[in-house]
């Protein structure tokens, strides 16, 4: 017996730089099956309502990553994403653009943002002069090593990570979440020969912007989970160089507040974070601050389930992180 169809109300982003002055939410509804995915829709509406609406798709199977998109307001894949579910969950489809690169027309974004942050981590191995590769083998990894980088190569570059991060957009330095989890996968490879250094200019640049909201993991279609290799990125940075930066003195100065008491000392996580000059530089600041609320500036009574929070001190101190 064939599906039944439902209908299926789009709202769709239309603007054209150059010829509109500001985008606008076109209404359209079609009769579609539940499992139709958002992509079939869009392509039902082009081919038989609107011929002028401009959209980017090449597979239709969840390989190419081309028709990433936001799908109430969720950037995803439009061949993979169903409407039946949309539908129920929010009573309409939303369909726009990728975020954090500029519109060409409708759905279709300019991704050269995207790619030139990519190939700011040289993205590429670097041969390693005491690690060459044996001559007759397809690679000199063991299978131990090669798991290590296993989630990344499932990466398609459809760019709905770099579309979720409210880091990207806020700021240029910041490569962006699949930028970081492509260059975890070379840090690992002992074959690459640069791993620290990269490590080390990656600190100085952008890696302690990650703001840790997992908004990429959360969009990505291969399940790279982009968050955990930047927080791999972030401990490895740290013991390859310390703590160098404001943001992986924050994490360090975080970790050592919490110790004793359970809760933190906020002027003493400041001064960790900022340095001795850069606190002092804030000291007007923070007298407003401990005026209104001075409970900042004193010593936190400890917490009850202390001893708990000694244990897992103590297990981090051993490297055990289970
Ligand atoms: S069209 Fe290729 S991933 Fe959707």
């Amino acid at each position: 017996m064939a599906e039944a169809t439902v209908s299926v109300p789009l709202e769709v982003y239309r603007f054209q730089p150059g010829r509109d002055r500001v985008p606008r939410y076109q209404r359209y509804t079609v009769e579609l099956t539940p499992h139709t995915p958002v992509l079939s829709a869009l392509l039902r509406v082009r081919a038989e309502i609107d011929p002028t609406l401009s959209l980017r798709y090449s597979c239709r199977s969840a390989i190419c990553g081309s028709c990433a998109m936001q799908i109430n307001s969720k950037s995803r894949l439009a061949c993979e994403t169903p409407v039946g579910p949309e539908i129920e969950r929010h009573g309409r489809i939303v369909v726009e653009p990728m975020a954090n690169q500029p519109v060409v027309r409708d759905l279709v974004v300019n991704q050269k943002p995207f790619w030139d942050r990519y190939e700011s981590i040289e993205p590429h191995l670097k041969p390693d002069p005491d690690h060459p590769m044996p001559v007759g083998r397809p690679t000199s990894m063991s299978p131990q090593e090669v798991e290590r980088f296993h989630d990344t190569p499932r990466c398609i570059a459809c760019a709905s990570c770099y579309s979720a991060c409210p880091a990207v957009g806020a700021d240029p330095e910041f490569p962006g979440p699949m930028a970081l989890a492509k260059l975890y996968r070379f840090v690992v490879d002992p074959r690459d020969g640069g791993h620290q250094d990269r490590l080390v200019r990656i600190q100085a640049s952008g890696l302690w912007l990650c703001l840790r909201c997992h908004l990429c993991t959360d969009s990505c279609p291969k399940n790279v989970r982009p968050s955990e290799r930047i927080r791999d990125l972030k401990e490895m940075a740290i013991a390859v160089q310390g703590a160098t930066e404001a943001g992986s003195r924050h994490a360090v100065g975080f970790k050592e507040n919490l110790k004793g008491a359970g809760l933190l000392n906020e002027m003493r996580l400041a001064r960790a974070t900022l340095g001795l000059g850069g606190f002092a530089g804030q000291l007007g600041q923070g007298i407003r601050l401990w005026r209104k609320k001075p409970e900042v500036a004193r010593r936190p009574h400890p917490i009850e389930g202390m001893a708990e929070l000694d244990q897992i001190y103590a297990a981090l101190d051993k490297g055990d992180e289970k």
